[in-house]
């Protein structure tokens, strides 16, 4: 075959109009220095952590001004409050939403839009970025999706994403700390499109980890897709708690018992509550039309106990050993499971390795 020579004009002019993915990013790290500056020191120790006694090494950074979204966005109810109305009104009742046809299609579209933000979101994490430049990088991902970024202001959260690094379990607030060499970094991106959430995240290894670290991360994955392999009409909610703690103590890590999986749809968090823990209590059989997470938080070593930062919302392992954690939203189907926040172009029902080995920055 020879080589077509690019001499065609209009191909050329098409190629200058859209800027890389690196002009994209570097126009992002502009508009992110410029709220930083007038910052004395970004990694200064915020005030409401002066005199806290810390889990391990990892410290909180400054934290820029929370973001607005572009009024043509279609927001949820609590996106000024940052009180999640329906959601709280949703609590009494235990039932599980079996979802129409209708309302699995736009599932499906927010799902995917979910996947394409985090796999944009994970190219630009490598050493020396930010946390506030993946957080900026999701917010832009999304509007550009016309969607609205599900954490930014749920209860008060103040970013759109969740960084959570090394220790930390899960709710990371994205600060000015760039992420070093060796980090194991979870993102969790969540996008509301159409009146419907679709809640995915990942865990990447950055540069050189420790050998505990990839068998934490790698763990981690297995435990979810062991669940992914479980879902099914008839399977019951608490039985996937047993797998998940299997696996993990086979790996000398444990599981998290403070936050759970949950049903997702038009409400961010709803029932079922699904624990990753073995024993647990949780009601419920999985019938055709269910959406839900599942999204195990592994630790390494045998303390599943996590503490909450001052800050509200990071939650970190008591003893300061790393944590890793993956995050799909599922429909239950007819004869199985589809992963609505799976990988363009891998199965949707069921989790390969491929998906995880790709998590490595
Ligand atoms: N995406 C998280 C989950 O998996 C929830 C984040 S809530 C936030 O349920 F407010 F921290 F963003
Ligand atoms: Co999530
Ligand atoms: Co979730």
């Amino acid at each position: 075959m020879v080589e077509v020579q690019s001499a065609d004009p209009v191909k050329k002019r098409k190629k200058k109009k859209k800027p890389s993915l690196t002009q994209k990013f570097q126009r992002w790290l502009e508009e992110t220095a410029s709220q930083v500056e007038g910052v004395e020191n970004p990694l200064l120790l915020p005030r409401e952590f002066v005199g806290y006694s810390f889990q391990g090494d990892l410290r909180p950074a400054f934290v820029t001004p929370q973001m607005k979204v572009e009024p043509s966005i279609r927001v949820p109810d609590y996106h000024e409050t940052g009180i999640p109305t329906s959601e709280m009104a949703a609590r009494a009742q235990e039932t599980i939403h079996i979802h129409t046809d209708e309302e699995i299609e736009k599932m499906r579209v927010a799902c995917r839009l979910g996947r394409e933000v985090i796999d944009i979101a994970g190219k630009f994490l490598k050493v020396g970025v930010t946390g506030d430049e993946i957080d900026r990088v999701v917010y832009k991902a999304s509007m550009e999706r016309g969607c609205y970024p599900s954490p930014l202001n749920y209860r008060n959260f103040p970013k759109s994403v969740c960084v959570s690094v090394n220790e930390v379990i899960c709710h990371g607030i994205p600060d000015c700390r760039p992420i070093q060499d060796g980090d194991v970094v979870n993102l969790d991106v969540t996008v509301y499109k159409d009146g419907f959430h679709g809640d995915l995240n990942e865990t990447f290894l950055v540069g050189n980890c420790d050998e505990d670290s990839v068998r934490l991360v790698k763990t981690a994955y297995e435990c979810l897709q062991k669940s992914c392999d479980m879902i099914g009409p008839g399977c019951l909610y608490r039985d996937l708690g047993a797998s998940i703690s299997k696996i993990a103590a086979q790996n000398d890590c444990t599981v998290v018992k403070t936050y759970c999986g949950h049903g997702i749809g038009e409400l961010f968090h709803t029932s079922p509550n699904v624990p990753h823990y073995a024993k647990n209590k949780a009601k419920g059989i999985m019938r055709p039309g269910h959406i839900f997470t599942v999204e195990p938080m592994i630790n390494l070593g045998s303390n599943w106990k996590d503490d909450l930062w001052p800050d509200n919302w990071t939650a970190v392992t008591h003893d300061g050993k790393r944590s890793a954690q993956f995050e799909h939203t599922f429909l239950v189907t007819e004869d199985g499971v589809e992963i609505l926040t799976a990988r363009k172009g891998t199965n949707a029902s069921s989790m390969s390795w491929d998906a995880a080995a790709v998590t490595r920055n």
